[in-house]
């Protein structure tokens, strides 16, 4: 633990949803552990929907105090982590404010965070007016996403940030990356030489990866409408996982070392062929349904959402990397709002053995595979065939399991608390660099365009289903099915 790195955290969208749920109680959570932050570091709030700061601390108390701590709070600790934070109130139009932040901030010693919990049309009149008053200087910028629609997009955002702060000062979050067990598989893979030498097109027949949502689109109706599932968690969360998945071994965890191998990887998909969209892609749209007991309304009824909205909800696709390691070895991804279950994983099925002397059943799906659960329960799960007990030799699907709450006493930490962490640190490794993100865009971009002219809609599917029945279709041409299709 690192106490050493004091810091000024400077929160833009204080009163927003991200804040409270997601930024506010990861920084309470790292102060609560003790030794994390350092005590000279400050939380400085900017909002424009409290006057002062006595009005946003009890903003904090009613709405971020809910979301922290599920297992019952330490009141003293919040109460010590409501003195760290200062408030600041600005209306972005009045470059004067930016002055009253400079002088509110100018005396806190350590380094300067700016966190912009902000949707991304302020992205770029926030850091202008950050350079204006000279805030830009020894300072660390994060930006969530959505970083632009499109490539386009994107690039006008990055080259705008990027004429005001460096490419090193510049912490793009992906949250998926700072799950534990994200992290536990680059572990998997470059601590132990067991997995490299099947990791590869030889061994390997085929890898899922899904992120898989009980919710629906929540009050977030209007935005996701203009976002889709193919904006909101392929380009990003799958297609980071996916090059985490692929990538070759780096030279060390350095922060470029990992990142110039996972753009390879982003690099080496293989571009979708306008032509071929229907075969490799499935898109997909709710309608009401049951879950878990509840009738949940259809998504062109949400809030928000047009009532002839084309907007997908699901989505699947063939990926295929091409390079000596991966090449013919089909990446299938899938994500969805109002699915079955609430799951994410990562699925490796490997090759059955090429001939079994021990009868068929040593041919049977269900061993021969690695599963890697990022959530929930988190777990890594290697099924392998045992023979059953007793007469002949009948096989079964047995696995060694690593569930990691059963080594580790200690709990896990939440992604935004590693992330948070790692940005007062300095630490880069898990943040996406400029050009994985473009690379991921330009190879999304293809199906994008494509979706947008589409006259065929997505295809429907019931909420509480797994999605619709082309995703399954797509999987079958290829001699195979998704993990719960097999049980
Ligand atoms: C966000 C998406 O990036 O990730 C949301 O914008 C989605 O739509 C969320 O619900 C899922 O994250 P997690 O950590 O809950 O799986």
């Amino acid at each position: 633990m690192q106490t050493d790195s004091s810091f000024t955290f400077v929160l833009f969208g204080g009163t927003g949803d991200l804040s409270m749920r997601k930024i506010l109680p990861a920084l309470f959570e790292a102060h609560r552990a003790g030794g994390m932050l350092a005590d000279s570091g400050k939380i400085v709030a900017v909002a424009r929907h409290a006057a002062n700061r006595d009005e946003y601390l009890q903003w904090v108390n009613e709405h971020v105090k809910p979301h922290v701590s599920k297992d019952g709070l330490d009141e003293a600790a919040w109460t010590s982590f409501l003195e760290r934070i200062e408030f600041v109130k600005i209306d972005l139009g009045n470059p004067e404010d930016f002055v009253q932040l400079r002088d509110a901030i100018k005396h806190l010693p350590g380094i300067r965070v700016f966190y912009l919990a902000t949707g991304p049309s302020l992205f770029v009149p926030i850091c202008h007016a950050l350079a204006s008053v000279g805030l830009n200087e020894n300072a660390r910028i994060v930006l969530e996403k959505p970083l632009g629609y499109d490539l386009k997009s994107s690039n006008a955002i990055n080259d705008a940030v990027g004429e005001i702060f460096a490419e090193e000062q510049i912490y793009r979050i992906d949250h998926y990356l700072g799950k534990e067990p994200v992290q536990n598989l680059l572990a998997l893979r470059f601590g132990n030489a067991l997995f490299e030498p099947l990791w590869r097109r030889e061994w390997v027949e085929s890898i899922q990866i899904t992120i898989a949502e009980e919710l629906g689109v929540e009050a977030r109706g209007d935005f996701y409408d203009n976002t889709g599932a193919l904006r909101d968690m392929v380009q990003n969360h799958l297609l980071q996982l996916l090059s985490i998945v692929a990538m070759e071994p780096p030279h060390s965890m350095d922060s470029d070392s990992v990142r110039d191998e996972k753009l390879r990887v982003l690099r080496a998909l293989k571009p979708i062929d306008p032509n071929e969209i229907g075969k490799v892609a499935v898109r997909g749209q709710y309608h009401a349904g049951g879950i878990r007991g509840s009738t949940v309304p259809g998504y062109a009824t949400e809030a928000g959402v047009k009532p002839d909205s084309t907007t997908e909800t699901f989505v699947a696709l063939k990926v295929e990397i091409e390079n000596w390691r991966w090449a013919g070895v089909p990446f299938f991804l899938r994500t969805g709002k109002r699915l079955a279950d609430r799951v994410a994983e990562i699925v490796v099925n490997f090759r059955a053995v090429p001939h079994s002397a021990l009868g068929a059943s040593a041919l049977r799906a269900g061993a021969n595979r690695l599963v890697i659960r990022l959530q929930p329960n988190e777990t890594i799960r290697l099924y392998c065939l045992a023979k059953q007990p007793g007469e002949g030799m009948n096989l079964a699907s047995v696995h060694l399991d690593l569930a990691f709450d059963k080594f580790f006493r200690e709990g896990q930490m939440e992604a935004y608390q590693r992330l948070l962490l790692d940005v007062i640190r300095g630490r880069l490794a898990l943040f996406v660099r400029r050009d994985e993100q473009e690379a991921a865009w330009r190879w999304v971009e293809p199906i994008l365009n494509e979706w947008k002219v589409s006259t065929k809609p997505p295809k429907p599917y019931a909420a509480g289903t797994w999605g619709p029945a082309a995703a399954s279709a797509m999987l079958a041409q290829h001699g195979t099915c998704w993990l719960e299709e097999e049980n």
